[in-house]
């Protein structure tokens, strides 16, 4: 009996000194395992002494064994609730979120300000009721040029240094190609969009052997030049914001007549004169002008009866203009801090 409030006395000063080094909840509950445990626990061990012990004894022995344990269980839970807390705190310093800081940037991918100048431009013609013809990049000499009022010979073929295939097939070097397409097709009306890349042997700070255009094509009864000079005031003020205004200049197309260059006021000085509109107040951006008759017949189209008008926009250069950019090199290289600056 003696021995046993012995043993009882030596695992309450083993469990009081125990707890002292306990560091985590873990370590709690393996420890508390170890007098516990309802098989190999210390006192649970102590339960199983109770047959040895005389009769009289042991309802003494029980109370003492149960006043043990209860003892040890507070005293597990009280050093338990202890390390739960100490962890919670932990976790949450951890978890901790600063608020104040800046969100993360998110690097997402954009189209190509190509792209981008195209899709605008097929939205605001798409607006006006415009469809899209999508022609080929290799064309026949005939489509490219003949067709279009430029026969072998012509001295306008110069303007356009060609990529020739065989003496027949050629890499387009203008959309207007798309225009013989469609009015052999269709009868008028009409009145379509046709981007895509055209080829030129042509190289330097402003211009490159692959490009792309946007060709608008319009015929029907009773078209003149001030529905063009209209149309191009609700693009351009689209583009480059309201107030901006259209100056036509004449030019020279094979395939229109009259034909005009279209400038721009300028949108950085509004008029002024500046660097970009090198003091003029004026900026180029596209060639235009009223569909030459023999282009028209060429197609078996009734020259009496229909008229048309057509341009050509050079998205690339739209593109320079619209986000201050003085070499077509910029487009085309993919650099990323390029590329990430434009988003409209
Ligand atoms: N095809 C011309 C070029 O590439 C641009 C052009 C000018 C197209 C006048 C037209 C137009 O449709 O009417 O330089």
């Amino acid at each position: 009996m003696q021995e046993l409030s012995e043993m009882i006395a030596k695992i309450r000063q083993e469990i009081k000194s125990g707890v002292e080094q306990l560091g985590d909840s873990r370590a709690v509950y393996e420890f508390k395992k170890t007098f516990l445990d309802s098989k190999a626990g210390k006192i649970s061990q102590l339960m199983k002494e109770m047959k040895n012990i005389p009769a009289e004894g042991r309802a003494d022995f029980g109370k003492a064994v149960n006043e043990l344990k209860v003892w040890a269980n507070s005293c597990f839970d009280e050093i338990d609730t202890r390390m739960k807390e100490k962890e919670a705190k932990l976790r949450y310093e951890s978890e901790k979120i600063d608020i104040t800081m800046p969100a993360q940037k998110r690097i997402t991918g954009k189209l190509h300000p190509v792209t981008q100048v195209r899709n605008q431009l097929i939205d605001i013609f798409a607006s006006m009721g415009f469809e899209v013809f999508e022609g080929s990049e290799i064309e026949t000499d005939f489509y490219n040029f003949t067709a279009l009022n430029t026969p072998q010979d012509h001295p306008a073929r110069d303007m356009q240094d060609t990529f020739y295939l065989s003496p027949e097939f050629l890499l387009r070097t203008q959309t207007s190609a798309g225009q013989i397409h469609v009015m052999e097709k269709k009868q008028p009306p009409i009145k379509i969009l046709s981007p895509g890349k055209v080829f030129r042997s042509d190289d330097d700070a402003t211009h490159s052997p692959m490009f792309t255009q946007m060709e608008g094509l319009v015929v029907d009864k009773g078209i003149s030049l001030s529905d063009l000079k209209g149309m191009l005031e609700v693009l351009v003020q689209r583009i480059f914001g309201e107030g901006t205004t259209t100056r036509l200049r004449p030019s020279y197309f094979p395939f229109t007549e009259p034909s005009v260059e279209v400038d721009v006021s300028c949108f950085e000085c509004k008029g002024k004169g500046c660097k970009l509109c090198k003091g003029t107040g004026w900026i180029e951006v596209l060639g235009a002008g009223v569909v030459n008759k023999k282009v028209l017949e060429n197609c078996n189209i009734d020259s009496e009866v229909y008229r048309g008008f057509a341009f050509g926009i050079g998205i690339e250069r739209l593109a320079m203009l619209k986000y201050g950019m003085n070499n077509i090199k910029l487009l085309y290289e993919s650099d990323l801090r390029v590329l990430e600056q434009i988003d409209d």
